[in-house]
């Protein structure tokens, strides 16, 4: 394993530039979950990461022809990947920091940007439906369930690093309300910092840009506080977590 600080580019973060399209019931304006910046150009923000970070080699090319793959399949599930990573990086950071451990960038790179790669095991209606904010049925949630166990096997059948492997397993397995997902595993320090970023990103990104069933109704601050929740949940059996806590959630909502 390489130790490179990871690199984050401020200019980059998805959720500090977003701008507005959507108005929720209480009149607080949301952003729409297809987003204002296409596909193409979050593309050009990823590379420009990965350049960062020194990352590149077929380690970059598989993950991004993946991507491309899951975007032709699903675009919005590749747009989630990519809006997901910067935050994923930005929240690895402060944890890495946090406790003086320096980690490899590739694994959260390639592990926030593919997190959803299983989607393409799931079929493109379910994909929709989920992508409109429609209520799933209880079989929905079976089938879109096994996104993370295909995830898992089509990256471990491309050679991909097992800390990125496994946190592309496990992402739902400690976001609030994931528990269908499975139990919490045993993992090494790096690994479990790869697996929790790319979690909690994945929440926020998703909690943020996406509107459903669910959090329909709620205003961005309410968002903001369920994901101080998710942060808090994820990162509760950590050492000195409180701290943590709060410095990841300042982080990322500011
Ligand atoms: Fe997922
Ligand atoms: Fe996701």
């Amino acid at each position: 394993m390489t130790n490179k600080r990871i690199i984050v580019v401020d200019k980059f973060n998805s959720h500090t530039n977003m701008t507005t399209t959507e108005l929720c019931p209480n009149m607080i304006p949301l952003v729409d979950y297809v987003g204002q910046r296409p596909y193409d150009d979050l593309l050009v923000d990823a590379k420009e990461i990965a350049k960062q970070n020194g990352i590149n080699g077929s380690f970059l090319d598989t993950t991004f022809r993946l991507l491309g793959k899951l975007a032709r399949h699903d675009e919005d599930a590749a747009i989630g990947g990519l809006r997901t990573l910067p935050i994923a990086m930005e929240i690895a950071d402060e944890i890495s920091g946090f406790y003086g451990i320096n980690m490899d960038p590739s694994p959260i790179f390639g592990g926030a940007i593919l997190h959803d790669i299983g989607k393409l095991a799931v079929p493109q209606s379910l994909l929709q439906k989920s992508t409109a904010g429609l209520e799933w049925t209880a079989s929905d949630r079976l089938a879109m369930q096994a996104h993370v166990c295909a995830g898992g096997a089509i990256l471990r059948s491309r050679g991909f690093p097992q800390a990125m492997v496994r946190a592309v397993e496990e992402h739902h397995h400690k976001q609030a309300g994931g528990t269908e997902y499975g139990v919490d595993c045993q993992l090494a320090n790096d690994e479990r910092i790869y697996r929790d970023a790319i979690a909690m990103a994945d929440f926020e990104e998703a909690d943020i840009n996406r509107t459903n069933t669910r959090n329909r109704g709620l205003s961005r601050q309410q968002r903001e506080q369920e994901i101080a929740e998710d942060v808090a949940y994820v990162l509760g059996d950590y050492s000195d977590c409180s701290v943590l806590v709060e410095r990841v959630i300042k982080r990322s909502l500011g």
